[in-house]
């Protein structure tokens, strides 16, 4: 994210140093210590209300500082199902459209429209090398490809279906398939899974969503093919990971066929409370 100079001096310092001179120690001391880069827009969350005055000379000093960097946002929340975030312009281009790389995989994103996680970068490096020459995947909530295309783009012999219920989100997604050259082995399907997913054609199904519902958790199972994995994400407590499990448990119990929890991996802190992780199931019909 940070390079060269920012690298050695690290952000909040940065910033402290900059701003020395106009802000007290208590303000300095609650200057943002981080950011994440997604194309060539930066985003902030949550900087301090107390810091609003500031933000503007806090992203002029990011642009120039850090080279990959034209556009500074702050990302306040994301509502509702489509995971809308609300940013706010703080510095640079008036633009939100950007264009980001990760594992071979280019997005056009709008980043005032959509999430697209620098945080699941691990995951997405951790499908690339468990999936097999000629799998099918099923991504049921696709959004612009995020988990999906790089995986296909990874290995010629793979095909997705993905679906996505958002209308920004699937714009993007096509534009996407395009862009990556490869129409001709990821399916985009607009709708909500629930009633849209195909059916015994899958190898794999990803659902990287929090709040699945059971419906949709049974349209996954129905999805694979004989044999196959679901990888299931959640919103867990760190400190009640068992509790979670259970309900994982307890939802194979409402299968047709003979699922597994084979494995619990850590996608990524969350919050301080929280913790993003996938189970992987392993179905047996
Ligand atoms: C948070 S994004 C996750 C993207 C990606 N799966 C990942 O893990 O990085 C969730 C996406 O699922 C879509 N979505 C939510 N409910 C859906 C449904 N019932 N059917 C299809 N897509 C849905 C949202 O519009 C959003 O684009």
């Amino acid at each position: 994210m940070l390079e060269d100079s920012l690298d050695l001096m690290k952000l909040k310092e940065l910033l402290q140093t900059s701003l020395e001179d106009k802000l007290d120690n208590k303000l300095l001391d609650k200057l943002p210590s981080g950011y994440s880069v997604i194309g060539d827009i930066a985003i902030f969350r949550h900087i301090s209300q107390e810091l609003s005055d500031y933000k503007s000379q806090i992203g002029e000093i990011v642009i120039y500082n850090d080279p990959q960097v034209n556009v500074v946002v702050e990302q306040l929340s994301t509502n509702t199902i489509y995971r809308k975030p609300q940013i706010y312009h703080i510095a640079g281009e008036k633009r939100t459209i950007t264009k980001h790389k990760e594992y071979d995989a280019i997005f056009h994103i709008d980043v005032a429209k959509i999430t697209l996680s620098p945080g699941n970068k691990g995951e997405r490096g951790f499908l690339i090398n468990t999936v097999q020459d000629n799998e099918i995947l099923v991504d049921m909530f696709a959004c612009i490809g995020n988990l999906s295309l790089p995986l296909v783009i990874s290995n010629p012999s793979i095909k997705c279906y993905g679906i996505e219920i958002n209308d920004e989100a699937f714009k993007f997604l096509i534009k996407n398939i395009k862009e990556n050259q490869v129409v001709d082995r990821y399916f985009p399907i607009h709708g909500d899974n629930r009633n849209t997913t195909p059916n015994s054609i899958a190898t794999r199904v990803l659902m990287g969503y929090f709040g699945i519902d059971k419906q949709q958790f049974l349209r996954a199972e129905d999805a694979i093919k004989g044999e196959g994995w679901i990888h299931y994400h959640e919103l867990v407590e760190r400190d009640n990971i068992k509790k979670s499990k259970k309900k994982i448990q307890d939802l194979l119990k409402s299968a047709n066929s003979e699922i597994k929890l084979d494995d619990t991996r850590i996608v990524k802190k969350y919050s301080p409370r929280l913790s993003h992780l996938c189970f992987d199931l392993h179905v047996i019909k």
